[in-house]
């Protein structure tokens, strides 16, 4: 008989499932509990539930191990493209050349957004954050697409939607900077590639043509596929449970957004670049920040450091260092940030509160020098983060609206709250 797990509650016995995933993963499944016994479980922030079963990536955060449909982040960040990467995502396998292609040329196909939505953009101030105009955007994809709300899309619907979001999402992210910095629209080539096409849309001009760096497209690329996907992080959470209503594409992935914009989850990236210049402006003493980070009266955490899943460190914050060096001494650029950055992961890596709470550099940490470094500024830093999680959000959207007997997410919860009471008239009360 497979392994169960049993609950005593008053003396009675209860006894529940273990499901075992693909590499050892061992979970009770507790879907009868409230039936069987009228409890309930209770995980504050679900740090010990798995919300369903998935086969697109894997992490395990005592070995520093991630992997994308069981191929090591390692060896896809080195060998692939960003493209390449959302197919595997999205369809399981790698692409063969001729897919590939096919896949690429319907970016190209869908990269341009209604002419209409151009006017959304000028209802934004200046100072509008681009995440919040991202999310808006993106929701507003579904007014222009009302053939893609069909909430049981057909598997040729899915893979038209899923293109259609790749592909405009970037042309959106571009269109929003150039609002910002008052410049007019550039429109997405068909002859450049994913990743030149977004840089050549952000730094072209009519008075400058942007001259594509393939180290810069190189690093940006290998950025964007560290973030391709996490399995169930805070927006990815958001992006299935959202979707579980049968909301459509655009709205579920909107919501997603909207989640991946706090600074404990995406904006972290915006965040460490805002710590290292306020530490810098302070005068540089790291120390400084690190004791303030650990006194418990202080609201204040050392931004890029820790994560939820990775307790000895976070195999894609070693990638994305490398890249950090390796695009700073192309550009000649000396940037001082990176000088307290460097301090700031020496000085917290030999502290006791940070060894023994296991809390190491996240992707967070470096990504901002190199985004920096390429020109990017800083609002635009958790859009690029979002960019990058679209094929993850997208997958992850995908398996769960094709699972079987979908159920709508709705957990529940522990009320402690006052006891029923009659209502008192406004006159009357104290
Ligand atoms: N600075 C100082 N103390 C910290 C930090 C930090 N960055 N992160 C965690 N701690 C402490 C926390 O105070 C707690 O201490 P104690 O046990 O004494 O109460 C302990 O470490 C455990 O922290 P937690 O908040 O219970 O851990 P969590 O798993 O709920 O939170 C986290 C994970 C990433 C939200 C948190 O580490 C954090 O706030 N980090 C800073 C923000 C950040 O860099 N976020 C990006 C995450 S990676 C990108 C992504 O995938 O989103």
């Amino acid at each position: 008989m497979d392994k169960t797990a049993k609950i005593i509650i008053d003396n009675k016995t209860y006894e529940f499932p273990i499901v075992v995933g693909a590499e050892n993963e061992k979970a009770i499944d507790i879907s009868k509990l409230r039936d069987e016994t009228g409890h309930i479980t209770l995980d504050a922030g679900l740090a010990n539930t798995g919300t369903c079963t998935s086969a697109i990536t894997y992490v395990d955060g005592e070995k520093g191990i991630l992997r994308y449909r069981g191929y090591p982040v390692e060896q896809i960040a080195e060998n692939t493209t960003f493209v390449e990467v959302a197919y595997l995502l999205i369809y399981g396998e790698l692409p063969t050349r001729a897919q590939l292609d096919k896949f690429s040329n319907s970016f190209t196909e869908q990269a341009m957004i209604h002419e209409d939505m151009k006017n959304f953009f000028d209802g934004y101030p200046s100072t509008g954050h681009p995440m919040g105009i991202l999310s808006a955007m993106v929701c507003s994809l579904s007014a222009y697409y009302p053939e893609m709300q069909n909430p049981e899309p057909s598997k040729e619907e899915i893979d038209k939607i899923a293109v259609e979001l790749l592909s405009k999402v970037r042309t959106i992210s571009a269109f929003s900077y150039k609002k910002s910095i008052g410049q007019p629209f550039v429109y997405p080539r068909p002859d450049l590639k994913y990743v030149p096409n977004f840089l050549n849309m952000l730094f072209s001009s009519p008075a400058r043509e942007y001259k594509i760096d393939e180290d810069i497209v190189s690093a940006l690329r290998t950025l964007l596929i560290l973030h391709a996907d996490h399995e169930q992080n805070c927006s990815t959470s958001t992006v299935r449970l959202v979707g579980s209503s049968r909301a459509n594409l655009f709205a579920s992935i909107s919501a997603g957004i909207c989640a991946l914009w706090g600074p404990l989850h995406g904006g972290a990236n915006q965040a460490v670049i805002e710590m290292l210049k306020e530490i810098q402006r302070d005068g540089g003493n790291v120390k400084k920040y690190v004791d303030m980070a650990k006194d418990k009266s202080n609201a204040f955490r050392l931004m890029g450091f820790g994560h939820r899943i990775y307790k000895n460190f976070d195999p894609r914050a070693k990638i994305i260092k490398k890249q950090a060096d390796k695009i700073l001494n192309k550009l000649g650029i000396h940037d001082p940030l990176l000088d307290i950055a460097v301090k700031l992961e020496e000085i917290a890596l030999k502290d006791s509160y940070f060894i023994e709470r296991k809390l190491y550099p996240n992707v967070d940490f470096y990504s901002g020098i190199i985004y920096k470094a390429i020109g990017i500024p800083v609002e635009m830093f958790t859009v690029m983060f979002a960019i990058g999680r679209m094929p993850g959000w997208i997958a992850h959207w995908k398996e769960m609206i094709e699972t079987p007997s979908l159920k709508i997410g709705r957990p529940r919860q522990v009320y402690t709250g006052q006891h029923q009471r009659n209502f008192i008239p406004i006159e009357q009360r104290r």
